[in-house]
């Protein structure tokens, strides 16, 4: 029942959005993404459709190209230690919550761009839920990396996605919708 009523709040609130009024009483989620090889991005585009969120994809400032160019250009910037950072403009975030953040896993890491775009949001109070494809070394790591780079955010529901560990996706779904359903 009680998600009924919030489902019809939703409801509501989208259709003041499509009539060209602000969402008033809610907040919604956004999910930011990279995506080099469209992995990521599919999986980004899935959750925004089922979460009802706005969606935005994070660039770096100079784009990576090939695979293998991507490779000797990432090994290259952490043994120089370079910080890589995004051009992607910073948007208010006052009327989102949650913010997804989706990536592809890079030298068992969060690519350094998408920190440097996070760090540059504000995100106090707001939760932040990561997902990660990857080929086989996790996100474990990359999480330390997000929560460094989210400053006065909580991390919830991280998702993985890889070859020899694929996260359950309509689980992590079910499970992100009811908190996003309690939050009303
Ligand atoms: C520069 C670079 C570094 C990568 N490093 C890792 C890694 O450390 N561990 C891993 O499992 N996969 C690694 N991968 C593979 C990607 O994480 C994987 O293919 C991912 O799903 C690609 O997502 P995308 O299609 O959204 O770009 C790397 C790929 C690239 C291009």
């Amino acid at each position: 029942m009680a998600q009924e009523h919030t489902e019809a709040k939703k409801c509501f609130a989208a259709v003041a959005n499509e009539t060209g009024q602000e969402w008033s009483h809610t907040l919604k989620p956004i999910v930011f993404y990279y995506s080099r090889s469209g992995r990521t991005e599919k999986l980004a585009h899935l959750a925004a459709k089922e979460m009802r969120a706005e969606i935005m994809r994070i660039e770096p400032e100079y784009a990576y190209g090939s695979f293998s160019s991507s490779i000797s250009r990432v090994i290259k910037e952490r043994v120089r230690r370079e910080h890589p950072r995004s051009s992607t403009p910073i948007p208010d975030l006052s009327r989102f919550d949650p913010i997804f953040v989706g990536y592809p896993v890079w030298a068992n890491d969060l690519p350094e761009f998408i920190g440097d775009f996070l760090s540059r949001c504000d995100l106090e109070g707001k939760t932040v839920i990561p997902f990660a494809t990857f080929a086989v070394s996790g996100m474990e790591k990359s999480l330390a990396s997000v929560t460094a780079a989210c400053k006065g955010a909580q991390i919830l529901y991280p998702f993985e996605d890889g070859m020899l560990r694929g996260g359950d996706y309509r689980k992590w779904r079910l499970n992100v919708r009811r908190y996003i359903w309690n939050m009303e």
